[in-house]
């Protein structure tokens, strides 16, 4: 979307210019405003990254000037929408279907049957939260793994995904589930033919059924106190906190954990939290994971 944004000063003058440089303070200004808004920090070597990826969306918007552009970000209504945008150009959203086998092999070898087991309720219902979902591989890989296990298992069940993320572009991507034949090549063509639908341009769109159990949701994971979020029985959580602080990272993991019902599972990425201990949680031991139990 463009906006309006006749009323900035300088505005024409600029349109056709190239970049400039970007000051020192002025990467400081917005490192400190990225940092503030998504938690993510960027050291001093970032500096390429900023200016390649800010330019990408100054150049959209006909904008060369870093100020102009970052008064416009924080200013009011439109200054939010453009932040929205600009999130989207900052944040990496590498992904991949069946990412971290290891953790769909915990979840399908030993932890889907125990909990299986241990719950008398049928349907059996599921809750599960992909935290920083990206563009929808993660949320999916995780549907397929459990429903094509708990059929297996002869288990009746329900299965709800919800899958967030800050940026609202890759949420869209993934409400989507449109994939080209490079992005679906991991996936196994006996789960191929289940859960997709070749579309007339030669893509794979993940079929219904498995895209309504996936309600993907924008939620900045820093006010993940004040979402309707409920209980759940496994969160997931890869690829995210590495962007972020360690008292961040802590603080996430502990209201993800008050997130967990009781036997519940959190699933981070190796070696993204170190030393993390909470009263309610202990580790879950798995081969290749970090996994801990409610
Ligand atoms: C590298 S991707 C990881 C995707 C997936 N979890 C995986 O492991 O394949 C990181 C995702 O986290 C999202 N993200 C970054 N900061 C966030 C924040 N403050 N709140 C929620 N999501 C965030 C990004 O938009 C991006 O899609």
């Amino acid at each position: 979307m463009k906006p309006n944004m006749e009323y900035l000063p300088g505005y024409e003058e600029m349109v056709v210019k190239r970049l400039p440089q970007m000051e020192p303070e002025q990467f400081q200004k917005w490192a400190a405003l990225l940092k503030k808004r998504t938690g993510m920090r960027l050291p001093d070597n970032r500096i390429s990254f900023l200016v390649t990826n800010l330019g990408m969306r100054m150049r959209e918007l006909g904008i060369n000037d870093f100020q102009i552009y970052y008064n416009y970000v924080c200013a009011g209504r439109e200054g939010a929408i453009e932040w929205d945008q600009l999130v989207h150009h900052l944040t990496v959203h590498e992904t991949r279907f069946l990412r971290q086998e290891s953790v769909l092999s915990l979840l399908r070898d030993k932890y889907i049957p125990a909990f299986c087991q241990q719950s008398e309720t049928r349907p059996l219902t599921i809750n599960v939260w992909s935290v920083g979902c990206s563009t929808g591989e993660e949320p999916y890989s995780i549907a397929m793994a459990l429903d094509d296990q708990l059929n297996s298992l002869a288990c009746d069940f329900y299965l709800g995904i919800t899958a967030s993320d800050i940026s609202r572009n890759a949420l869209a991507r993934g409400r989507k589930g449109i994939y080209s034949r490079q992005q679906i090549k991991n996936i196994e063509p006996r789960w191929l033919d289940n859960y997709f639908t070749v579309t007339d341009d030669d893509k794979f769109q993940v079929n219904e059924n498995l895209r309504k159990r996936v309600c993907f949701n924008h939620l900045n994971i820093l006010d993940v106190g004040a979402a309707p979020i409920g209980m759940m029985d496994i969160i997931i959580c890869q690829n995210l906190l590495i962007y972020f602080d360690k008292e961040q990272r802590i603080q996430i993991a502990n209201t993800l954990a008050e997130h967990l019902r009781p036997g519940g599972l959190l699933v981070l990425g190796v070696g993204e939290l170190l030393n993390w201990e909470h009263p309610k949680i202990k580790r879950y031991p798995f081969a290749n994971t970090l996994a801990f139990q409610h």
